[in-house]
């Protein structure tokens, strides 16, 4: 008698005769054929577990009203707050590597910051249309918390010389996050390293920048403007082009993220005042219109 193929259509698997061990999904195999072992050293939890600690991570919701659009609203805000956190660790390893010459290194963090920066913007899905009577069912609940007291989006602002010292008051109560803040503010931001790698190659770039106090905010400077005209004028597989046009990506896709944002919130909450005591959507565009590195925008007018 012919049996049918398991590919069959025909097919039916035969069913375990009474007597038969049935096995224990629960109980591992005493000497699993393939596969990790998951018997050793771990306890109560799984080495996936140990690893993303995605027990810990995935306690972290806990929304303060009853509508069910808040949990999205809260997670969004989570998820970019780890994005912030890698990006931070990108241009922290690139103005590092910056500071010893080490520019593959530093192209490499800047790269990969660069498709961080998308994931980053690609997560306004979910708020891009709030409408206002869906913001309002948990905007009371929010309290006077804004995104203005992200430590974490405060540091990243201040890698790309975005420096301000009033921007550590919200901090004031939260000892960590201050110290990290005031640490961060007297620390060169990744564009300082990269105008001192460009002295250190011969560009002329003044003397005043090279030595500015990095706790300020950069401004912007037209013999630093003249020399990346100059570079972009130049040979364009030179590396210090890549890198010019790696930082403005970094910049263009930071403008892309606050103008997100920005619309955002002119369609959850129109004109009015925000959760942080800003003018809200005034004081935004105020934000959004600053450019990040200055002169590689300025000085393409000069190519
Ligand atoms: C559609 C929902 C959102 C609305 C209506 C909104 C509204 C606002 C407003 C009005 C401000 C100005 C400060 C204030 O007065 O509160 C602000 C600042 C800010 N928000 Fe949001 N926000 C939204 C979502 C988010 C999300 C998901 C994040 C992610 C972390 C975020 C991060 C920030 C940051 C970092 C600032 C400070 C910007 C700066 O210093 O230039 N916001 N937001």
């Amino acid at each position: 008698m012919s049996h049918p193929s398991p590919t069959d259509p025909a097919y039916r698997p035969p069913a375990l005769a009474p007597d038969a061990a049935v096995p224990d999904a629960a109980a591992p195999e005493a000497d699993p054929p393939f596969g990790p072992d998951l018997s050793i050293g771990s306890g109560t939890t799984t080495p996936y577990e140990d690893y993303v600690q995605a027990r810990v991570l995935t306690h972290l919701q806990q929304p303060l009203s009853d509508d069910p659009g808040e949990m999205v609203f809260l997670v969004t805000t989570q998820v970019m707050e780890l994005w912030f956190t890698v990006i931070v660790h990108e241009w922290q390893t690139a103005a590092e590597a910056l500071r010893r010459d080490d520019l593959t290194v530093a192209m490499d963090a800047l790269r990969r910051s660069t498709y961080e920066l998308e994931a980053l913007n690609a997560a306004w899905k979910p708020l891009a249309r709030l409408t206002p009577a869906q913001f309002n069912s948990y905007r009371a609940a929010l309290g006077e918390g804004s995104g203005f007291q992200s430590a974490m989006y405060r540091r990243l602002e201040f890698l790309l010389g975005e420096k301000s010292a009033s921007m550590l008051v919200p901090h004031r109560g939260a000892d960590q996050e201050h110290a990290e803040l005031e640490k961060a503010l007297q620390e060169p931001s990744v564009y300082d390293e990269v105008l001192r790698l460009l002295a250190r190659r011969g560009h002329a770039v003044p003397s005043a920048v090279l030595r500015r106090d990095p706790a300020l905010r950069y401004e912007p400077d037209p013999a630093v403007e003249a020399v990346w005209a100059e570079i972009f004028a130049g040979p364009q597989e030179s590396e210090l082009v890549r890198l010019g046009e790696l930082l403005t990506d970094v910049a263009e896709l930071v403008w892309r993220w606050r103008n997100d944002h920005l619309v955002a919130t002119r369609r959850a909450m129109g004109a009015k005042m925000g959760t942080g005591g800003s003018a809200g959507v005034a004081w935004l565009e105020k934000r959004a219109r600053k450019n990040v590195f200055p002169e590689l925008w300025t000085a393409r007018s000069h190519v």
